[in-house]
């Protein structure tokens, strides 16, 4: 298992362009079933969990291929099989995304149910429920859900909850079923909007894009796309920390501010100096980390993915700082990590108190999820001495060549492959 060995101490200096969003590229590559053309997605990140992607496509008979570095082409066509199997939906649970189109498209579908993960139990009875009320009649059987439909019809669809996937899988099966469909409390972040305007694209009739509420006229057929796809929020918002807690100036280009609102304000308000623009943001340290509270919540609220990230320079912090995790039960596994590098943190349920301190040791630490790698990374940047962090397959899933971008901006990073 690879690793990452970090000599800490160093301000990163520099511009660097986020990659394109690994988490809307997952539903556009679910949205291709859809289709009765290719679908080229240009802008996409060289990240696992898409491989995971490609192979399940592969396993439906629907061919998914890297066509140029950063495009990738999915073939149109029916797919041949409506069965995702459990030995790839367990390794990325957002492979649940293809039984809303499977059924649209092709009436049935078996996908296993993509069990929990370590941030939490992560159900899915919202994405049944959206589809039961499209018509579609759904088994529990041995871990997977069997679901059939003649045809999907139009409905009401009220979820309890905004869930982002969920919104994406009914949405997705909406846009075949015969006659309208009012989706509620759907959830509005910017990687629903991209898939809104990319089905729009492909012929689909929506309405209420960036509200809680989708109206959609079912259509017979989607055609074909091609999509360049949107900045990566989280990473833009990874590396900006990166850049604040190691004290140093950086830019992020490529992205859409807005999409990282609620992030910019908390670390302005944390004393760091931002300058926004069309699409590229500007760090710099200024003197000062100050303390804050970070409450998760959905969009437009402080991203759950940005959690882990904003907690590791709230070490270095000046004052003492709070963050609330509300979306996830189980999201403070960085916390042990930090506190091995001599961070003060002390859990209460789903609340942190976060006292600064001076600041970081290097230490070897254990990655154990996507956002928690990324913490880690950040704190080794700032820590004194060296920290190596283990299992950066994690942290593979979901960033582009994290270490070079990092090293490009003066980092000192590298990968040891084992
Ligand atoms: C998406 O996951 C993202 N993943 C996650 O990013 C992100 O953390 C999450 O949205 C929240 O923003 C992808 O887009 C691939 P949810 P998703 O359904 O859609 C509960 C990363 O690091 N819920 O919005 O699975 C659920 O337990 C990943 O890139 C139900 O109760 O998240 C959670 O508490 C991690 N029933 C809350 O809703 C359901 O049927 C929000 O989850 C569905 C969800």
């Amino acid at each position: 298992m690879d690793r990452f060995e970090i000599r800490g101490g160093r301000p990163l200096q520099g511009s660097v362009r986020a990659s394109g969003s690994k988490n809307s590229v997952l539903a556009l590559m679910a949205s291709s079933i859809l289709c009765d053309g290719d679908v080229v997605l240009g802008n996409v990140p060289r990240v696992r969990d898409l491989s995971t992607m490609i192979e399940i496509l592969g396993a439906l008979g629907v061919p998914a291929y890297w066509e140029r570095e950063n495009t990738l082409r999915i073939e149109a066509g029916e797919p041949r099989k409506v069965e995702a199997p459990y030995d790839l939906v367990r390794t990325m649970r957002a492979s649940f995304m293809v039984l809303g189109p499977l059924l649209a498209r092709c009436g049935r579908a078996r996908v296993s149910l993509p069990g929990g993960c370590a941030i939490g139990a992560r159900p899915v009875d919202q994405h049944l429920k959206g589809l039961e009320a499209l018509g579609a009649k759904v088994d529990l059987t041995r871990g997977y859900v069997e679901a059939r439909a003649e045809r999907l019809r139009g409905a009401r669809i009220p979820f309890d909850l905004p869930t982002v996937n969920g919104t994406q899988n009914v949405l997705m099966a909406a846009c075949l079923a015969e006659g309208e469909s009012r989706i509620e409390n759907a959830a509005i972040e910017p990687e629903v909007g991209e898939l809104i305007r990319v089905l729009t694209a492909m012929g689909a009739q929506i309405e209420g894009a960036g509200t809680d509420c989708l109206e959609v006229v079912g259509v017979s057929r989607l055609s074909g796309v091609e999509h360049q796809v949107a900045g990566d929020r989280i990473e833009a918002g990874t590396l900006l920390v990166a850049g604040a807690i190691t004290r140093g100036e950086i830019e992020v280009t490529g992205i859409e501010p807005a999409q990282l609102r609620a992030v910019l304000d908390k670390l302005e308000g944390a004393g760091l100096d931002l300058e926004i623009g069309p699409d590229r943001v500007r760090l710099r340290y200024v003197g000062r980390i100050g303390g804050t509270r970070i409450k998760t919540a959905p969009f437009p609220g402080f991203p759950t993915d940005m959690q882990a990230q904003i907690m590791a320079l709230l070490t270095l912090a000046d004052e003492p700082s709070f963050v609330t995790e509300t979306i996830f039960e189980n999201r403070f596994m960085h916390v042990l990590e930090l506190q091995r590098m001599g961070a003060d943190i002390a859990l209460d349920g789903r609340c942190a108190v976060i006292r600064g301190v001076r600041e970081l040791q290097g230490a070897p630490v254990m990655a154990t999820d996507l956002r928690a790698s990324a913490c880690l990374v950040l704190a080794g940047l700032a820590a004194r001495g060296e920290t190596n962090v283990l299992r950066v397959y994690h942290i593979d899933r979901g960033y582009d060549r994290i270490e070079e971008k990092l090293r490009e901006l003066g980092g000192r990073i590298r990968r040891i492959r084992a």
